[in-house]
């Protein structure tokens, strides 16, 4: 079982991800995208966009921080364990806080508002309550279950099988004694990715980025901008 949900599960979660985007995009590159409804209703989209979106910028690199680089290198610059969680939880906590309550946000804005449910697909949904799921998972192991047992140090167990996942030397062992909270967060994370190329997740990868340092284009009207009252008074007298 552990060889399933820590080996295999996590490699299908990958192929999956990278075949299902390659067979969207190359399907029909129109459908591709997250297809705005903006113009069905902007108030809570603008709140819960906003929260969701700059929250999670910061959790992608409190991941990077926590899973990517190894304990090692903390220690290496003498950086105590007490100081890395404290910031972990402080600053995990708030971004994390940020994108849960865009979440929610979204999540209501899409089920409560009749317009935007009857013009949504079931991706639609799957997509905002798997997001949910996962975040909520995260953020209770960041703000609850740290404060309850303390901090618990991934560093030395989510790590290196996450890094072992990547570099293709996957070890279960390391996750066969996590907390249940982090396990389901791990594999609830990896099931979003396996779903994510069939719903509007897939603008992840046309975020964009360019837009920050591209030449700014300036946009002129062909014809002469008039005021309503000049073009009423043009038209009847
Ligand atoms: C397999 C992939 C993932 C692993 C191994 C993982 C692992 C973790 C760990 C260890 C924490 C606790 C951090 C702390 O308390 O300092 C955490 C927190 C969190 N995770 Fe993940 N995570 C994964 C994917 C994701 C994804 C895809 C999302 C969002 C879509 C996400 C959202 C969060 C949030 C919101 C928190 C709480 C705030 C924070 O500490 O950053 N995680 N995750």
């Amino acid at each position: 079982m552990a060889q399933f949900l820590w080996v295999i599960f996590p490699y299908l979660s990958i192929v999956v991800l990278i075949t299902g985007t390659i067979y969207r995009y190359s399907y029909n590159q129109m459908l591709w995208g997250s297809k705005s409804s903006e113009i069905l209703e902007k108030r809570l989209l603008r709140w819960g966009s906003l929260l969701f979106h700059w929250g999670i910028i910061f959790v992608f690199f409190g991941h990077v921080m926590g899973l990517i680089i190894p304990l090692q290198v903390y220690q290496f610059f003498g950086i105590p364990s007490e100081f890395y969680h404290m910031n972990a939880e402080i600053f995990g906590g708030l971004a994390g806080l940020s994108v849960w309550i865009g979440v929610l946000l979204l999540l209501i804005r899409r089920i409560g508002n009749k317009r935007i449910r009857m013009n949504s697909t079931p991706s639609d949904f799957v997509a905002l309550i798997m997001l949910f799921i996962v975040v909520s998972l995260g953020l209770y192991v960041t703000i609850i279950y740290n404060t309850i047992h303390g901090p618990y140090e991934y560093r030395t167990t989510v790590a290196p099988w996450f890094r072992g996942i990547m570099t293709l030397h996957p070890d279960a062992a390391h996750m066969v004694h996590v907390p249940l909270i982090l396990q389901l967060h791990a594999i609830s994370a990896f099931l979003l990715f396996a779903i994510s190329p069939f719903t509007r997740l897939v603008h992840i990868w046309s975020a964009p980025i360019a837009y920050i340092t591209r030449a700014p284009i300036l946009y002129r009207s062909r014809v002469q901008y008039r005021s309503i009252r000049d073009q009423i008074v043009n038209r009847y007298f």
